[in-house]
């Protein structure tokens, strides 16, 4: 299993959006993947290539090559305090990733799949530099949208690609001054002779049983619809990956033909020589892609149709998991109003990483957009953390300690018992299929539910009433007792790719070595045997008060930043 997230531009520094929209989902799916044993490799980067780095460098009186060092520590360590645990969190701008992306453009030349084109490009003279396409905004050139803030690659409303010279009114990102039209010689993918090839194999993938969320699909499907055209790949730019070919010498490749070529080149910087096992093995390997919406353009059709280009046997987009967007409070994230959490403000509320996790995920855009609210965020905390999960957790442990004495009593299952068991397993059992097909968002619903369900068989078969009657009820409430803590050492490893602190803290209340028993099943089995010693009980949330999450309501919705501090 090869599982890659969209590599971050390095100069942003990611807010909840973004850590839900890739690099959060893929380490679920990956942590899952490794409770199942297969063989699981997980690739993230920064994507440091391109104007925006040598713009920012000229702002903070830097070098590109020192902008990108700092962003990549910022986004290591934010990434790390989440718990996103990748096999390799690279970089872009690597010697491994001039090989790999020259080695790909001159197959793709030598096929001849690629030409030449004078192309009008924009430049803003103010600026004194040819416009990327990022760097220009104006008015959405597709006539039923006219979206006023559309991107010079993309509009954000309509979601269509456009050129920057079509833009209507374009005006230059940094200076908003109007740019000037020049020509300049370009090379271009031409991806028309590719449609067909790049259609065979989605019709392929689509057939089988899959993973792509249904945004993606459609995306692609709009993008065969309306026929794919030649593209430029390379740009007037110093801070890229050099083209190799006669009289381009001062040109670098354009970041979108470049960026997915990181997943290939961050797996050779970590595993070497064996890379290729990865990503020419099509027959052994299945490729989830995690992106945003913004991306899948980008991950279903144009990386797709440069793989089967350069023909070399490469390992092509299998599931496409795309995420909708996540808004914040009913507003876009935005680092410059201050609006929103970004970065470090996270570790900075003293909410741990894990409750982020688990609202990020339950609130995660798997079909549409979706809201952060903080209100929200304290109910869920306080009714599906505090009430439901965390008081079975609590009251199974507690319960067996201070009557059992810390040991696991022998268990004589009845009936109940064993219909309880039963609807467990099922729930289990659905919580696998959930997550085999990615649904992140309803595999933690699952759990909830089994918490749900283990709240019931303790409030149904009241132990703390059986236990001074007599030897033979007190037995049973021994039963129940163990079965409770049992069915919570069970939950803790399905627990684990949503919440890794807190499902090894359970284990460690459990008396079992974390992560030992990390293996997913379909059947609830006896995992603490009769006689075995647990660990002392503790609450594992703290409720969220009303109070406390009101100023950081406050604290993160723009009003107490003023001006443009990017
Ligand atoms: C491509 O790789 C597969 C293994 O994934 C192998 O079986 C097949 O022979 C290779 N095809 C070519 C043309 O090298
Ligand atoms: C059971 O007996 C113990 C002491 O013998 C007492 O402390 C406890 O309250 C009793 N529990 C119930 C539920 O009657
Ligand atoms: C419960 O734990 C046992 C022992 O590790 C394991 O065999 C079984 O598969 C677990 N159940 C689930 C649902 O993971």
């Amino acid at each position: 299993i090869l599982i890659t997230s969209a590599l971050p531009y390095v100069n942003n520094v990611p807010h909840l959006g973004n850590i839900i929209g890739c690099v959060l989902s893929g380490d679920v799916f990956s942590r899952f993947c490794r409770l199942k044993n297969y063989q699981t490799v997980y690739i993230c980067g920064t994507d440091e290539y391109g104007t925006a780095t040598e713009t920012k460098a000229i702002e903070e009186g830097m070098t590109p090559k020192q902008i990108c060092d700092k962003y990549y520590a910022v986004h290591k360590s934010i990434y790390e305090w989440f718990n996103i645990k990748f096999d390799h969190f690279g970089r872009t701008t690597t010697d491994e990733q001039t090989e790999i992306t020259q080695d790909i453009f001159r197959r793709l030349y030598e096929k001849g799949h690629i030409s030449t084109n004078t192309v009008d490009q924009l430049m803003c003279l103010q600026c004194q530099r040819f416009l990327a396409d990022r760097f220009v905004e104006g008015i959405c050139p597709i006539e039923s949208c006219r979206y006023t803030d559309a991107r010079g690659d993309q509009c954000d409303k309509c979601g269509q690609l456009i050129n920057a010279i079509d833009l209507i009114e374009p005006r230059c990102k940094l200076c908003a001054s109007r740019p000037v039209i020049r020509s300049s010689e370009h090379l271009f993918l031409d991806l028309d002779r590719l449609q067909g090839s790049v259609e065979a194999h989605l019709e392929r993938v689509w057939a089988d049983r899959h993973s792509w969320s249904a945004n993606s699909i459609a995306i692609a499907k709009s993008w065969l619809k309306q026929g794919l055209t030649k593209r430029c790949i390379t740009r007037d730019l110093q801070w890229g990956t050099r083209v190799p070919l006669d009289g381009f010498e001062k040109k670098v490749f354009y970041v979108w033909f470049d960026a997915p070529i990181g997943y290939l080149s961050i797996t050779k910087t970590y595993a070497g020589e064996h890379w290729d096992k990865w990503w020419k093995n099509p027959d052994n390997v299945e490729c989830y892609n995690f992106v945003g919406k913004d991306n899948v353009a980008f991950h279903a059709v144009m990386f797709p149709a440069s793989q089967v280009g350069a023909d070399d046997n490469y390992t092509i987009v299998r599931h496409l998991c795309a995420t909708e967007y996540l808004n914040y409070e009913n507003a876009k994230f935005s680092k410059s109003r201050g609006t929103g959490v970004f970065g470090d403000d996270a570790r900075k509320t003293g909410i741990p990483a894990d409750v982020w996790r688990f609202y990020l995920l339950y609130i995660r855009p798997e079909t549409q957009d979706t809201q952060f609210c903080w209100t929200d965020f304290a109910l869920k905390v306080n009714t599906e953390l505090l009430n439901n999960l965390g008081n079975l957790v609590h009251r199974s442990l507690n319960f067996l300690a201070s009557n059992f004495d810390h040991r696991i009593p022998e268990m004589n299952l009845n009936e109940a018992d064993i219909d309880f068991l039963v609807e467990a397993n099922h729930l289990i059992a659905e919580y696998g299929n959930l997550l085999d097909s990615v649904h992140l968002r309803d595999g933690l619903s699952s759990i909830l539910r089994l918490a749900r369900l283990g709240n019931q068989y303790i409030q149904s078969n009241k132990p703390w009433a059986l236990l001074n009657e007599s030897a033979e009820l007190r037995e049973r409430a021994g039963t129940v007792s163990g079965v409770a803590v049992n069915f919570i050492a069970n939950l803790s490893i399905l627990l684990h790719p949503y919440m890794p602190e807190t499902s090894a803290e359970i284990q460690r209340q459990c008396g079992i070595q974390p992560e030992s028993v990390n293996t997913y099943t379909e059947f609830m089995k006896c995992l603490l045997p009769p006689g075995h010693l647990i660990g002392e009980p503790k609450p594992l949330f703290k409720k969220m008060e009303s109070s406390r999450v009101e100023e950081l309501r406050l604290q993160f919705n723009g009003a107490t930043k003023k001006g443009n501090e990017d």
